[in-house]
Parts: structure tokens; sequence; C-alpha cells
């Protein structure tokens, strides 16, 4: 049984990036799991500032004291991450950016996770859109020495709610259940 940490990128509550995340959290209940979801949509978590007062301090403190201080907390416990994330301008949205630029603090040297997976959806339906969130999620497994736990991209769903019974979501419930 694992710990599974979802964070979930979109804005947009019951948007397609949800819809994608909860397929996949529905597979990682069903085979004994336990899973976090935290949604940026309900955090608020300003970007880095870089001033890396976190390195110097000896603690891992970072100085803005924000909705970051629970997410770390709730990170430490996951033994897999998985980042879901809609498409915003060929990367992820500016919210989750914001999530693992915060990352930079040395706290994460303490956490557990062995494993990342990736959930990404898109409106567009050109192949290379994905291309730099790939190249992101395969140079931060590489980073921070994590196994990639698998990946599953949706093209050509704009709409709130445009995923509903496109076949991806039985890709990222496997997905979830091989975790
Ligand atoms: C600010 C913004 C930028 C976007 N940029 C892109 C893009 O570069 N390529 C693309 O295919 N779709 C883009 N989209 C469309 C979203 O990726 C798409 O609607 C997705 O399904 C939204 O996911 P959500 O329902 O989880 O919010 C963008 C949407 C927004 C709001």
């Amino acid at each position: 049984m694992k710990h599974i940490v979802v964070i979930v990128g979109s804005p947009r509550k019951g948007g397609n990036t949800d819809l994608l995340a909860d397929a996949l959290i529905a597979g990682a209940l069903a085979v004994g799991n336990t899973v976090d979801k935290i949604s940026v949509a309900e955090e608020h978590i300003a970007g880095c500032l870089g001033c890396n007062a976190c390195r110097r301090d000896g603690k891992n403190h970072c100085v803005q004291h924000d909705d970051m201080d629970d997410v770390y907390a709730r990170m430490a416990k996951a033994d897999v991450l998985v980042f879901a994330t809609p498409v915003y301008f060929y990367g992820v949205s500016s919210q989750l950016k914001c999530l693992i630029d915060r990352l930079h603090n040395p706290i994460r040297n303490t956490f557990q996770v062995k494993k990342l997976a990736l959930l990404s959806v898109c409106a567009d339906t050109l192949p290379t859109v994905f291309d730099s969130i790939k190249t992101m999620y395969a140079l931060t497994l590489s980073y921070f020495s994590l196994e990639d736990g698998g990946m599953v991209c949706v093209h050509g769903v704009e709409a709130r709610g445009a995923i509903g019974g496109n076949p991806a979501l039985k890709k990222a419930e496997e997905l979830g259940r091989s975790l």
C-alpha cells in the first residue's frame, strides 16, 4: 500500500484536469492505496522569491508563510506524487509552477517520495503540445532521482468536463492502479 499525493494544478474546479485526477484516484484507491488530493484551486501559494533564505537558516524554513506550509507537511507523507496540470501556453499552470518552484526549499530532501507520475490535458490536437511539460517532467525525475510512474496526456479537451467519456479516463484509472 502506498500513500499517493495528487496535486491538481488547474484553478478550474470540476474541469478536465480534476476529472482526470479523480479517475487516477479511483484506480489508486481500488487497489488499497491511500490518497491525498491537493487542489491549487483551494490553496493560496505565492511564487518563490528566490531569496534562498530556506538554504541558509538550517531549518528549511521558507520566509513566506502561506498554504505551502500545509502542502509541505502533506507532501512529506507521500510515497508517490502525481502532478496533474492543464497546458497553459505550452507549460504547466502558473499555480502549479508556483508550488513546484517552492520545492527549491531543501525541506524536500526530507521527503520520502520515490515515484512521480504526470497527468495533463490540453485543447489543441498538435502532437507537440506536451513537449515542454514532458521535458520538465523528465528533468524533474532526474533531478530528484524519482522513478517514472507513467503519464497520461490528453489532447483536444477544452470546455469544462469535455473529457467526459474520453478513453483517457480509463488509462488514468489504470495508471492509478499501477502506482
Ligand atoms: C491561460 C490558458 C492557456 C492555455 N494554453 C493552452 C495551450 O498552450 N495549448 C492548448 O492546447 N490549450 C491551452 N489552453 C486550454 C486548456 O489547456 C484546456 O482548456 C484544458 O482542458 C483546461 O483544463 P481544466 O479544465 O482542467 O482547467 C489554455 C487555457 C488557458 C486558460
